[in-house]
């Protein structure tokens, strides 16, 4: 026999007959039991004819007694002729003995969960306090963990408003998305308001109750920022809650649009699955990605710190205040936190130069994105089951490097016009990738649309490969992939080339398998300027001969050494160019100094090194000396011991260099790393052992 919920088995999304408008909850957990008891009540809006509403629920106790509705056009409250759990579905369904009457109604149950140590749903996380062990309650709900706190409409699209209320020890304190508007005492007991939010989805909402402490300070428009901390550990959360007010007085003028709520908590938990999550006026970070502390963290700590803070604030726009319309469009809100995060970093610490290591997100992204097992950015969700795999280097860095290289594409003014016209359009309401071409289409009045489609609609991306012929520039792309097997696929590429220098700039929009272009004889060509490409390149001979001279000669920025360098060494793990080919353009980077390309080059030695101990063992000692003969030069310019008034990146660079260095057995290193050690053992304190170079130690 067929169950008598079938019709709503299996499906992706929720059915459309009913939506939530309002949600007053109620929750009161037991940090010791890790029970929690709740009661809800939603205004539902019912828009078609129907006896059931189809609802999310998992690991909940529904109690069936409490579910009523009671339609605001009547005086009676219905009860409910069947309450049923899908487990497989996470859904709950009420049913009424009559279809319900349209309009607005107030849907109430009361239920019961456990505060699991899953850190999914509303779970438990463990601190300790004076040598005590404490349970503090947290939520985590995206991306459909909503449901297992209390029993809603858990789909981006189904926004609502939120009125919260919490019972807690009155100890503790208690923290939700929006300010409390009253507390209200009662022996050991309180009971906590918070004021109503703006419409939101369910997975932004968020509440976290224990004991902490909190450093203070407020955006020139008055909005209350708070980092929460580790009872004693406020000071490591100075740096973050400063770049916090920045970023927001910063996204403010960028998107042309005030930052939506009266407050913002930042509070790091102690047990955390991701590393923070944007929730609505509650972000909560891992502690590592929120807490600085300037004795024991290292220079890389820092920045850390600041990308996550201000990746998350820009989902408080960018995913909160306009929200991915369905988990297809999850790359939107991620692929574009990403890449405005290094924005904010950059404008906030333009010393750090960061967009060059931003080069690390579209090489991450390339190199999965290489693989024949990669998947397009948009993809198709059918279950809630299927969300997670996602929040991959898909969405994350190629989706972050597809948008750089759009907005070099139509230009940062106009990009940033068109990005502020957008969150205005679609503010408190959802939006779809193409709701986001639409508008950079009208504003810029490029083909955004076609442009980006081949780019987010189909994995992989094209190298280019490009040679001279009657002096001409002959450009042809194909499919990159690892395995080197070929596919019919092709994208719109935006090309960008410099010619003998940076004045001499060119465009052209790559639309066919090929095309050339008439360009003088210059001193190099040097395709993908500043590396804003999501593609690889593949020079001719000759070509790669200039710019060999072109990186020994100085004459090209370290973007683009980076550039010309992770493509040949990707060409070459595809069999696409020749180990030696490889090593002769290492070789040109004898003098190399700079941060991001020293680390890519200490990256791919280490591959290098590996691959070379497996097919030919014969060169691993040549290849050693090789290597160290390389990294020996950057290492002795920078020393053992921090400079005053040193850069950040030297900093970072400092441990890197030295790390290889230990690792490919040079002796020098070796030996200062133990007499260091020494020191260090003798005393804690010793001033020989910096956190910067401690791992190499
Ligand atoms: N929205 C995510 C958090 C998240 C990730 C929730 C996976 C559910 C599943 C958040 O904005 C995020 O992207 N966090 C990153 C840090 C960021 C700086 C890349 C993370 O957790 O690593
Ligand atoms: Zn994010």
């Amino acid at each position: 026999m067929a169950s008598p919920y079938s019709d709503f088995k299996g499906k992706p999304r929720l059915p459309k007959f009913a939506t939530p408008k309002r949600y007053d909850i109620r929750l009161k957990p037991d940090l010791d039991s890790c029970i929690f008891n709740g009661i809800v009540s939603i205004d539902v809006d019912v828009v078609s004819s129907t006896k059931y509403l189809v609802l999310n629920a998992a690991d909940l106790n529904v109690d069936s007694s409490s579910v009523s509705f009671k339609p605001k056009s009547s005086s009676q409250e219905l009860r409910a002729s069947g309450v049923g759990l899908i487990e497989e579905d996470e859904l709950l369904i009420v049913e009424f003995a009559e279809e319900l009457p349209l309009g607005i109604g107030v849907l109430n149950t009361s239920f019961q969960g456990t505060l699991n140590d899953q850190m999914k749903g509303f779970y438990r996380s463990v601190y300790e306090i004076n040598g005590e062990k404490k349970n503090m309650a947290v939520t985590q709900f995206e991306p459909a963990d909503a449901r297992r706190c209390f029993p809603c409409w858990d789909e981006p699209a189904a926004k609502a408003t939120f009125k919260i209320t919490l019972d807690v020890p009155s100890n503790l304190i208690a923290l939700s998305n929006m300010p409390v508007i009253e507390e209200k005492k009662e022996g050991d007991l309180k009971t906590v308001y918070f004021e109503e939010s703006p419409i939101m989805s369910t997975y932004l909402v968020a509440v976290v109750v224990g004991l902490f402490d909190f450093v203070e300070s407020s955006t020139s428009d008055g909005i209350k920022v708070r980092c929460y901390c580790q009872v004693g550990k406020s000071d490591q959360g100075k740096f973050a809650l400063e770049v916090a007010v920045k970023t927001l007085e910063l996204y403010k003028k960028y998107f042309d649009v005030p930052y939506a709520l009266p407050k913002l908590d930042m509070i790091a938990i102690p047990d955390f699955a991701a590393g923070a999550m944007e929730n609505y006026g509650l972000v909560t970070y891992r502690e590592n990605a929120l807490l600085y502390d300037e004795k024991h963290s290292a220079a890389a700590n820092k920045q850390r710190v600041a990308i996550v803070v201000a990746h998350e604030l820009a989902h408080q726009w960018f995913g909160n205040l306009v929200t991915m319309e369905w988990w297809t469009h999850l790359w939107l809100n991620e692929g574009f936190a990403t890449w405005v995060s290094y924005l904010a970093a950059d404008a906030i610490f333009p010393e750090w130069n960061i967009w060059t290591q931003f080069l690390d997100q579209t090489t991450d992204g390339l190199r999965l994105d290489g693989l024949s097992e990669s998947h397009a950015i948009e993809v198709e969700i059918n279950h809630a089951s299927e969300i997670d795999e996602i929040f991959d280097a898909i969405s994350y860095r190629k989706g972050a490097s597809v948008i750089r290289m759009l907005q070099s594409y139509i230009g940062a003014d106009t990009f940033q016009r068109a990005l502020a016209c957008y969150i205005k359009k679609y503010a408190c309401s959802n939006a779809k990738t193409e709701d986001l071409w639409a508008v950079l289409e009208e504003v810029s009045g490029e083909p955004v649309k076609e442009l980006m489609n081949s780019w987010t609609q189909q994995k992989g991306y094209p190298v280019v490969s490009v040679r001279v012929k009657d002096e001409k520039l002959d450009l042809e792309q194909s499919h990159f992939l690892l395995s080197g097997s070929p596919s019919d696929s092709q994208w719109i590429v935006p090309i960008t080339l410099c010619c003998g220098s940076y004045d001499n700039r060119y465009s052209y929009l790559l639309k066919e398998k090929s095309g050339s272009l008439g360009i003088k004889d210059a001193a190099y060509v040097k395709l993908n300027v500043d590396q804003t490409g999501f593609y690889r390149v593949k020079y001719d001979e000759e070509l790669g001969a200039k710019l060999r001279h072109a990186i020994e000669s100085g004459q090209l920025s370290a973007t683009d050494r980076f550039g010309v360098l992770d493509d040949l060494f990707a060409l070459c793990t595809s069999s696409q160019q020749s180990l030696i080919n490889l090593l002769t353009l290492i070789a040109s980077f004898r003098e190399e100094t700079e941060y991001t390309v020293l680390s890519n080059l200490i990256n791919i030695s280490y591959k290098v090194m590996r691959i070379v101990a497996d097919a030919t063992p014969e060169l691993v000692d040549n290849l050693r000396k090789f290597f160290i003969n390389l990294f020996e030069y950057p290492a002795l310019k920078l020393g053992w011991d921090s400079k005053s008034g040193e850069s950040h990146l030297d900093a970072t660079l400092r441990g890197e260099l030295l790390t290889v260095l230990a690792e490919l057995g040079h002796e020098n290193t070796l030996n200062e790393a133990i007499r260091r050690f020494d020191a260090f053992c003798a005393d804690r304190d010793s001033p020989l052992l910096p956190p910067d170079t401690r791992k190499v130690v």
